[in-house]
């Protein structure tokens, strides 16, 4: 249920992003609206006044529009568009304390996120200490195969400050997303920035830094190119092809299903952010049940014992203690199995060694297993 809800939040975020992302350009197939190449060397279509989309669109069939739907109001559209951008777009003016936050944050965010936002139990952290050492960045994670960094969290990760301010507003607590006002949400980024020792101009944040718009806009947090390559400027195109090209930013170079890694993956699985609260709670073991002895599932032994015993022991015709009979087998259990397994191996009266058969001692000793089993 919490899912869906976030689930739904980044389905507008994918709409409005769709939104801004049409070509244009007179070589449209090769540059953006903003003049930047496409690097990927995706295809666009034009569709008319110069704008293309990613989908070849027949403006034959349809001479002048779809004639489905409408155009969204000026207000159905500010109230989906809630993102806040690194620019600052979205970014309401408010302010607040760390101190405030600290105190917003023991009363609505520790229960999950527990003291000082270490995580845990499944919710993840929201910090994990200085992130300025360059060894916690994601570039260097990916390259090392170092598991110590970058830790996951807001501060050694997220390339952008933007998105923890979207990201509270919008999300949390995730009970009640939407329910705290702008300077709030100042105040606890103000929180999360000082117990991920950020700096602001060099400053860090004390217990009673105000953090306002202006000043947040000025963190820059340390993974900032460390989570995408770097494609601006003259030569973005051959750097970002340089980036991808390079196995080691993104795996080990070997395609495989299993046992792909000697050694620890160099792409280590996102930890400490799992999620506990779904119902019915999701199983994350991806083996199937192994077959156990008992209930449902069938005893190694009964094959063979129908095979090579039961024609003995299936009656009481041969003097041969019954399979299925209790009173039968009491007193035989009773003597301890080492020596009922031994009778059966080696043959006792009007048993035969191993029944006649020339089975694996083992392989006798688990269908006497069965046929005891099925006679306690
Ligand atoms: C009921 C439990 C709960 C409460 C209370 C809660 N959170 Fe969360 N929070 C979560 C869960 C679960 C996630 C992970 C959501 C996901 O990945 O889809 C999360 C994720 C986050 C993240 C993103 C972490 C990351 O690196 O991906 C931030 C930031 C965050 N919460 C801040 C807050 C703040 C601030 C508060 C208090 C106002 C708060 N949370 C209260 C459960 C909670
Ligand atoms: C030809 C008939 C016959 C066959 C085949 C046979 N049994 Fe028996 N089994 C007997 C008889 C008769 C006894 C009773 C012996 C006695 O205690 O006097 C017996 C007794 C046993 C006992 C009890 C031993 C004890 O300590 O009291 C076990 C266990 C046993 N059989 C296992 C097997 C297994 C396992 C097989 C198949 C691999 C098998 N039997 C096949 C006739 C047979």
């Amino acid at each position: 249920m919490f899912k869906s809800y976030r689930n739904i939040m980044l389905s507008a975020v994918v709409v409005a992003a769709a939104s801004t992302t049409l070509f244009a350009g007179s070589d449209a197939s090769r540059t953006y609206a903003n003049g930047k190449k496409v690097i990927d060397g995706g295809v666009t279509y034009p569709v008319k006044h110069d704008m293309t989309s990613l989908y070849h669109v027949n403006t034959k069939a349809h001479k002048s529009s779809f004639k489905i739907g409408r155009q969204a109001t000026p207000d159905e559209i500010k109230a989906w568009n809630i993102d806040v951008m690194p620019d600052g777009t979205g970014l309401p003016e408010g302010h607040g304390t760390v101190e405030e936050g600290d105190s917003l944050y023991e009363e609505k965010c520790a229960a999950c996120h527990f003291d000082f936002g270490t995580g845990g139990a499944g919710y993840p952290a929201l910090q994990k200490g200085n992130a300025y050492e360059g060894h916690k960045t994601l570039t260097y994670q990916r390259v090392n195969g170092n598991d110590e960094g970058p830790i996951r969290v807001f501060g050694t990760y997220w390339p952008r400050a933007s998105t923890l301010w979207w990201y509270i507003k919008t999300g949390m607590p995730h009970p009640h997303p939407m329910s705290l006002t702008d300077n709030e949400v100042y105040a606890l980024c103000a929180y999360i920035i000082s117990i991920n020792e950020l700096k602001i101009d060099g400053e860090e944040l004390d217990d009673d830094y105000d953090l306002n718009r202006e000043k947040f806009l000025k963190l820059v947090m340390p993974n900032k190119d460390g989570f995408v390559p770097k494609i601006d400027g003259k030569n973005g195109v051959e750097n970002a092809r340089k980036y991808f090209n390079n196995f080691k930013n993104y795996g080990n170079g070997t395609r495989c299903m299993k046992n792909c890694f000697k050694g620890k993956p160099v792409l280590a699985r996102i930890s400490g952010s799992g999620i506990s609260d779904y119902l019915p709670p999701i199983s994350e073991k991806k083996d199937l049940p192994k077959k156990k002895a008992g209930a449902g599932a069938e005893h190694p032994g009964k094959k063979a014992y129908e095979a090579s015993c039961a024609v003995c022991h299936a009656t009481d015709a041969m003097g041969a203690p019954v399979v299925g009979n209790k009173k039968d087998w009491a007193p035989r259990i009773k003597q301890g199995m080492d020596k009922v397994y031994n009778n059966a191996i080696h043959g006792i009266n009007g048993m035969p060694p191993k029944g006649g058969t020339s089975l694996s001692d083992d392989k006798i000793k688990e269908i006497v297993d069965y046929m005891v089993d099925a006679s306690k």
